[in-house]
């Protein structure tokens, strides 16, 4: 294994998309930023130099970051961000995974245009569980904002109404041929007849999840989340924000140019009117003017074709990677994660109200010092390790909602000894309408044991639980008016983040963090702050 340096210099760039042109802050000046590569056990070094008027700070999605919870970058989480001008080398080894992640800043709405690929190797000379690509290609996929994103979210934040969606999505950076600015083109896949290519996708989207299709070609789906599942073939895959999934295409046409489209899914009664990103699949030898040939995305609604995908999720449990599900549960908990109304006087928008959201009952205040130097230097009064395992009011989740329920707010942390196993149950609930989640944990990888609608039912659920080949992730959608089941390890120690990967709605507090204490053995514990780590 070696030692892999990378920096990362945040800068303002004056970008060109969708004819018009704006400041938006890059790394290195490129959307999306660059590829990370690095090979399981290597250890990454980057460097991140500030220089822009925001603080900003660097998360490595799906990187379980052992012992080393000082680099996983979430604002007021794990550090305190790194002020303009100033600089702070994340450092982390990768232990035990290989596959696709992605990078992205992880404060304010700057994930916008601050992120990338993350892509890991497996060890040198160690194959691939499935046979050798030809070629391997990074599909970044995302959004295009016309507005400024933090005046976006500052302005409904004020307002108390849910904020705008963005212009178009993205393939690589661009909106594609959908867009009417001839000029800017789309991003082009060149393939050759007879070859078979990996597309490593990303969603680094800030609040959709997306379809991602290919006109008369299939995927062959070998890994998400940079864990591998048993390979399976399908026209459609969904991803959500946060999430990754590589894919198998062979190019088994003669020739001619196919359309790649990534659009929205939004299992929920509320109309995403932003534009479907596409792209161009280009066989060798084919002329430039040949006619594309076209697919339709699915529906907005379509939650029969991303239920097939979802279902077709299975670890791949070989010899070589087993599925290691806790079969034991030390802690039993459920959480609904909800949107909802609280009262507030100044949202003359909202006409005294404003768009909350909560994790049972709870919509978590961001401290004002990092939660993990708290813990560290034992500093009282930033949090409390009360966080509630069960809801505090029991309703017909999936019915009609109760006429009042408005959250708490507070720090609260879950607390859970070192090496200590957790089943977790998400219910979504329709308290303004019921939506579809994308949870993702920090620090960990997960089971998705189970997975259901209406209201989850421990007596009989349980019973279905996928004990043997679950698929394992980082990031998982609780279905609109249902729940996900997962199980955990909690192998360490540091404080971890969960939250909605949809901006919007971690803004509003769908977000809470676990406190894993240390172990007694050597190798159990914490490592000490870096000498970087910034302050608040
Ligand atoms: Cu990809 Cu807490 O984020």
């Amino acid at each position: 294994c070696r030692v892999r340096n990378y920096k990362f210099n945040v800068v303002t760039t004056n970008t060109t998309r969708l004819c018009s042109s704006k400041p938006i802050v890059t790394i290195n000046g490129k959307f999306p930023g660059p590829t990370l590569y690095a090979r399981e056990d290597d250890t990454v070094l980057v460097k991140v130099v500030n220089r822009v008027k925001y603080n900003v700070t660097i998360h490595w999605h799906g990187v379980r970051q052992l012992r080393t919870g000082w680099a996983d970058g979430p604002a007021y989480i794990t550090q305190c961000p790194i002020p303009p001008g100033q600089s702070y080398v994340y450092n982390f080894t990768i232990t035990g995974q290989r596959g696709t992640l992605l990078w992205h800043a992880h404060i304010l709405w700057l994930r916008a245009t601050i992120h990338g690929a993350l892509v890991i190797l497996p060890k040198l000379g160690v194959p691939y569980p499935f046979p050798a690509p030809h070629k391997e290609v990074v599909v970044v996929l995302a959004e295009w904002w016309k507005s400024d994103t933090e005046n976006v979210i500052n302005e409904a934040m004020k307002s108390g109404l849910a904020p705008n969606v963005s212009d178009a999505h993205t393939i690589n950076g661009r909106p594609g041929p959908v867009s009417n600015c001839t000029s800017e083109g789309g991003f082009t896949l060149p393939v050759q007849t007879g070859k078979t290519y990996l597309l490593r996708i990303i969603n680094a989207a800030l609040n959709e999840e997306l379809f991602f299709k290919i006109a008369g070609h299939k995927l062959t789906v070998v890994e998400v989340d940079a864990t591998y599942v048993k390979p399976f073939s399908i026209d459609t895959i969904v991803i959500a924000p946060g999430q990754t999934t590589n894919a198998l295409i062979t190019a088994d046409q003669n020739s001619g140019k196919y359309l790649v489209a990534a659009s929205p899914f939004m299992d929920a009664p509320i109309a995403v009117d932003n534009a479907t990103a596409t792209a161009t699949l280009h066989y060798a030898g084919t002329l430039a003017n040949a006619a594309t040939t076209l697919t339709v995305p699915p529906p907005q609604n379509a939650t029969q074709v991303a239920n097939k995908f979802t279902n077709g999720l299975k670890s791949l449990n070989s010899n070589t990677f087993p599925a290691k599900v806790p079969l034991s549960v030390d802690h039993n908990l459920f959480f609904t994660v909800s949107l909802g109304i609280n009262p507030c006087p100044t949202c003359k928008a909202g006409n005294g109200s404003r768009v909350v959201a909560s994790i049972n009952n709870v919509t978590f205040v961001m401290p004002t010092t990092a939660l993990l130097q708290a813990h560290y230097f034992k500093t009282k009064g930033v949090f409390t390790t009360d966080f509630p395992a069960n809801p505090p009011n029991v309703f017909n989740y999936s019915g009609t909602p109760p006429a009042s329920l408005a959250t708490t707010n507070g720090t609260k942390l879950y607390r859970i000894k070192y090496n200590e196993t957790v089943q977790l149950v998400l219910q979504d609930t329709g308290i303004i309408a019921p939506e579809n989640h994308p949870v993702h944990l920090h620090g960990f990888n997960f089971f998705v044991v189970g997975r259901g609608t209406g209201n989850y039912n421990p007596k009989k659920d349980q019973k279905s639980f996928n004990l043997v080949d679950p698929v394992e992730r980082n990031t998982v959608g609780v279905p609109s008016g249902g729940w996900t089941a997962i199980r955990f390890l909690a192998d360490n120690p540091g404080v971890w983040f969960m939250h909605c990967h949809l901006e919007v709605h971690t803004t509003w507090g769908l977000k809470m963090a676990f406190l894993v204490d240390n172990g007694k053995g050597p190798n159990e514990s914490l490592i000490p702050p870096p000498s970087d780590l910034p302050k608040c």
